[in-house]
């Protein structure tokens, strides 16, 4: 038997609102090329585009492996075929074997703020999202059996934390998706689904809500430090290797212990 390897040379990956330095898709992006996938760094916002193209070349230069920087917004099924058809084009492949659902977000808010363009916006990003990406990776993209769809969900569903009560739901009903998403895409065809749901992080989208973050790190057993973006790739790549494909339909908390399993 030939010693365990995490390579993912010879596949193309796709990660969605990759495009900040400082997200954690930028730095799953980087796990997964430093370890020779091919990846795109996807982005929506134009004022974002400085930081994306920056992203892409970085991790062009330091690992060698072919990059594709793409706008495209995820939450219509347009945004969502173009930016895997674009993806084959610009990768120079014919299937797309790894995509990791990582754009979403959410506004730290009351209900009693919480508007229509506002639940819109949140659904339409976490959960719409999630889905138009799925059924065009699969079906445009033809992920192959050994697939991996990866949903980056969040504690939020476990934790109810006060103030962000439509982003738990959204977060919710993605792991949903999660769970229904691995018989149908896995008996028959191969692929495993499943969602890395992470504890508080320090990125753009949570620096400025310090009362939310401080009492879910409080609760973490394993450290006292808030998780860096890393933390959350190094899961994402145990789940895309290949010594991962018995593992599916599960929702794993990576959060330094607050949601306990058992
Ligand atoms: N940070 C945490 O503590 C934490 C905890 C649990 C879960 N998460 C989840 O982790 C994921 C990444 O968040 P992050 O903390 O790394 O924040 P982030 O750096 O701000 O990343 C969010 C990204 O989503 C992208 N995005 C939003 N709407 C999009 C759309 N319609 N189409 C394409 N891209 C879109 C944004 O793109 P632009 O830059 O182009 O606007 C942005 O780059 C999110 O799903 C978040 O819910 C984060």
């Amino acid at each position: 038997m030939p010693v365990d390897t995490f390579s993912l040379a010879g596949k193309s990956a796709i990660i969605t609102g990759s495009g900040r330095e400082n997200g954690i898709g930028a730095a799953i992006a980087r796990t997964l090329a430093r370890n020779g996938a091919s990846v795109v760094i996807n982005y929506v916002s134009d004022s974002t585009r400085p930081r994306a193209e920056a992203t892409a070349q970085s991790i062009r230069d330091e690992f060698g492996v072919k990059v594709a920087l793409i706008q495209a917004d995820i939450s219509t099924p347009e945004g969502a075929q173009g930016l895997v058809s674009e993806t084959l084009e610009k990768l120079g492949v014919d299937h797309i074997d790894i995509l990791v659902n990582n754009a979403g977000g959410g506004p730290v808010q009351s209900i009693r703020d919480t508007s229509l363009e506002t639940l819109q916006k949140e659904f339409a990003t976490n959960v719409f999202g999630t889905v138009f990406m799925t059924q065009a990776v699969v079906e445009l993209g033809k992920m192959p059996r050994g697939g991996r769809i990866i949903n980056i969900g969040s504690i939020a569903p476990k934790m109810n934390p006060p103030l962000l009560a439509v982003y738990a739901a959204t977060k919710g009903a993605q792991n949903s998706l999660t769970v229904t998403w691995a018989a149908e895409l896995g008996r028959g065809h191969g692929i495993t689904v499943n969602t890395i749901a992470p504890g508080p992080v320090t990125t753009d989208i949570n620096k400025d809500c310090p009362e939310v973050m401080i009492p879910m790190a409080e609760q973490q057993r394993g450290d006292s430090r808030f998780g860096v973006p890393q933390d959350i790739a190094d899961a994402v790549l145990l789940i895309v290797s290949e010594k991962s494909h018995w593992i599916t339909a599960q929702v794993i908390h990576v959060d330094s212990g607050v949601v306990v399993g058992g």
